[in-house]
């Protein structure tokens, strides 16, 4: 009892001297000199004071990235104008992975085996999380992470875990998937950087670094010098920063749990009437894909990339890949002409969650657009006949960011914009800045990432920082 309450108390009086400190430099911050303010920023990142990363582009002026700094990434605030690499290609490629410290070490993670791959879901599913309200957590399958981490060409070595030696747990991950992207008119061979996760216990000590160094060199070893990322806070530098919109599609579930992306002021009878969807979908020809249609799909998207800055170049087998449904992990309809044309498509993947603590509810299903193209029917039409067919799977919200053109039908389907934003980079690629609607994100976009949770594992680790 002594013991907890002098620990307590330890811990109170620690953190009530960084708050006054916090306070007091706060209030004096802005009338102080552009390099005293400098300072104070990195003393409260030393004091892990500055946890929360920047979420606005006003707040990471203020930030000091000291790892990003030393990156190949645009710095923020530089206007650029051409096109390139921003640092040459480095033949000497350390054969050596990169150093972790003592008690660690890198494990490549073979997904083929059930085990490895229950404990990367167990990983993720504990600690893919950023804030905490103890409700939801996500619950990744191990379909939809083999589907998310398994594309043509993945390769095994771009699979990084960290483990604790002592006891084998899977403490940290990233991974990689290759692709092949359109930037302005450059194509480039390069990966999407996925699933970057350390666990609750070991934050704020430099491990996101580590992967990321130990993730490039691997990646560098075969030839390959860019990636594109996603992120829900402000590093250097967004190419193009998005927000995410969400749409009820089972109003009442989505307030008994008090869902964190719903945003609609209004009583439980009132949103299910404002919310209320039509029972069956009007579009004629509206089929679910079939393995046939892959070729057609790839002529719709390739049509219509012309009109982006940023987007994929699927082969027949990515397409494939990415958009022939598979149950709880994605589906995709098409629209078939009576001569037998595809004119239409659309795509969506599914994430599902874990509801804790809850009399009736214990999970919530959340529809993410990939994908809608039109030629024929209006967007908007398409993608009310989705929310239907969504909400027929049993997806209780519908996500989606607003790329592409898809603002042309997020308020008209009374989708709410969240507090979120999703911020796209490139590493080591230089280019003009891109508005959201020249993105198109024909392939799983970032998550949504509201679903918290306080408890977990306990877990001692030694207090050291990542190099
Ligand atoms: C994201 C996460 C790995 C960061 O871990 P952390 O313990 O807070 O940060 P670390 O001490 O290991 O490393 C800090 C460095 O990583 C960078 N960093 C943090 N989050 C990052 C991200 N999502 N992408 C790239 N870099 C990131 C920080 O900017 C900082 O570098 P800086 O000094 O240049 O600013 C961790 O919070 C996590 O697992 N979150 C849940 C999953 C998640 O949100 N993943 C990211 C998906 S976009």
């Amino acid at each position: 009892m002594f013991c907890s309450w002098s620990v307590e108390l330890k811990v109170f009086v620690l953190n009530y001297s960084k708050v006054s400190f916090l306070f007091r430099a706060l209030g004096q911050l802005d009338s102080l000199p552009e390099k005293e303010q400098q300072e104070i920023q990195k003393a409260l990142h030393l004091f892990s004071l500055g946890t929360s990363l920047p979420k606005t582009l006003q707040q990471a002026k203020n930030h000091t990235y000291r790892f990003w700094d030393t990156q190949p990434v645009t710095k923020l605030g530089d206007h650029v104008t051409t096109h390139g690499p921003v640092e040459e290609v480095d033949a000497s490629i350390r054969s050596e992975p990169c150093l972790l410290p003592q008690g660690f070490s890198w494990d490549t993670l073979d997904l083929s085996s059930p085990f490895v791959l229950g404990e990367l879901s167990h990983l993720l599913n504990e600690n893919y999380m950023e804030e905490d309200d103890n409700t939801i957590r996500f619950n990744f399958s191990p379909e939809y992470l083999l589907w998310a981490l398994q594309p043509p060409n993945w390769l095994l070595q771009w699979n990084l875990g960290v483990r604790v030696d002592a006891n084998k747990k899977l403490v940290g991950f990233i991974a990689a998937v290759p692709a092949d992207v359109r930037i302005y008119e450059t194509k480039k061979r390069l990966v999407q950087v996925r699933f970057l996760c350390v666990h609750k216990k070991l934050r704020l000590k430099r491990m996101t670094p580590v992967l990321i160094r130990e993730l490039t060199r691997r990646v560098n070893q075969q030839g390959v010098y860019q990636a594109v990322y996603a992120a829900g806070t402000v590093l250097p530098t967004p190419i193009s920063s998005c927000s995410q919109w969400h749409r009820p599609l089972n109003p009442r579930k989505l307030m008994e749990v008090n869902y964190p992306g719903l945003k609609q002021n209004m009583n439980l009878q009132r949103a299910l009437k404002f919310n209320r969807l039509p029972e069956v979908t009007k579009i004629k020809g509206l089929r679910p894909m079939t393995e046939a249609d892959a070729p057609r799909i790839l002529s719709l998207l390739e049509k219509n990339l012309s009109n982006f800055h940023l987007s994929p170049l699927l082969s027949l087998q990515e397409v494939e890949h990415w958009y022939l449904p598979k149950e709880n992990v994605n589906d995709t309809y098409v629209v078939e002409a009576d001569n037998g044309t595809l004119t239409d498509m659309v795509s969506f993947y599914t994430v599902s969650s874990r509801v804790l603590n809850h009399p009736v509810h214990t999970g919530l299903r959340a529809a993410c657009l990939l994908y809608a193209v039109c030629n024929t029917t209006g967007v908007a039409d398409l993608m009310e006949d989705t929310l239907v067919l969504a909400k027929s799977k049993g997806c209780d919200v519908f996500c989606a960011l607003d790329v592409m053109d898809n603002m042309s039908f997020l308020e008209k389907l009374k989708f709410t914009i969240s507090d979120k934003s999703v911020h796209y980079y490139l590493y080591n690629w230089k280019c003009p800045l891109m508005s959201p609607d020249k993105v198109l994100t024909t392939v799983m976009s970032p998550l949504a990432k509201r679903h918290f949770c306080l408890s977990g594992p306990v877990m001692i680790f030694h207090p050291f920082h990542f190099r």
